[in-house]
């Protein structure tokens, strides 16, 4: 299942180019922890974007997500990739079991809040929400921004918990 997985993603970041399906053929019913650290995603990036939000939106069964964001961008990201996720249909998508998801070295990238809204509004069992923040980029008001922001985000679970860390590397 691991290696299916590996090499899912592997397909996906290395040979589609542009060319992300929004659903995948067959939904990955058996993957319950979704570990993306280590992969470099970069969210102002269109393919790394559409792949996590392929492998997330692809998984029903899942309860845990990690992701680690690695930002290397020289040139500015464009509008379309800003408005991506609110351009695409997730109405079909629920994760029923998603419990605990885990951002590390986050800031507030448009697209990277976006991932955080639809997270929430499509987990009904969510319980926590940690987001380490990258201290370098984000300040103490950056900081308060966004978590004045991730407050105002419609939540489907009552409990979800929003904690804001530091990301120390
Ligand atoms: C954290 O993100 C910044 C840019 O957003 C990047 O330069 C840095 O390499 C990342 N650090 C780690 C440990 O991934």
């Amino acid at each position: 299942m691991l290696t299916d997985f590996l090499s899912l993603l592997f397909w996906i970041k290395c040979f589609a180019k542009g060319a992300i399906p929004q659903k995948l053929p067959t939904s990955l019913v058996h993957l319950k922890c979704l570990d993306l650290c280590g992969f470099e995603f970069c969210f102002g990036r269109e393919v790394d974007l559409l792949s996590a939000l392929l492998l997330v939106t692809s998984s029903p069964n899942i309860e845990t997500i990690k992701i680690e964001m690695e930002d290397d961008l020289t040139e500015a990201v464009s509008q379309a990739i800003m408005n991506l996720i609110d351009h695409q249909d997730y109405s079909y998508v629920t994760l029923d079991h998603l419990r605990v998801i885990e951002i590390y070295n986050f800031s507030n990238m448009k697209t990277r809040m976006d991932f955080v809204k639809l997270i929430l509004a499509k987990s009904p069992m969510l319980k926590k929400v940690a987001i380490y923040l990258n201290e370098e980029i984000v300040d103490i008001h950056g900081r308060v921004k966004i978590l004045e922001e991730m407050i105002q985000y419609p939540r489907a679970s009552a409990k979800a918990e929003i904690v804001i860390l530091n990301f120390c590397v």
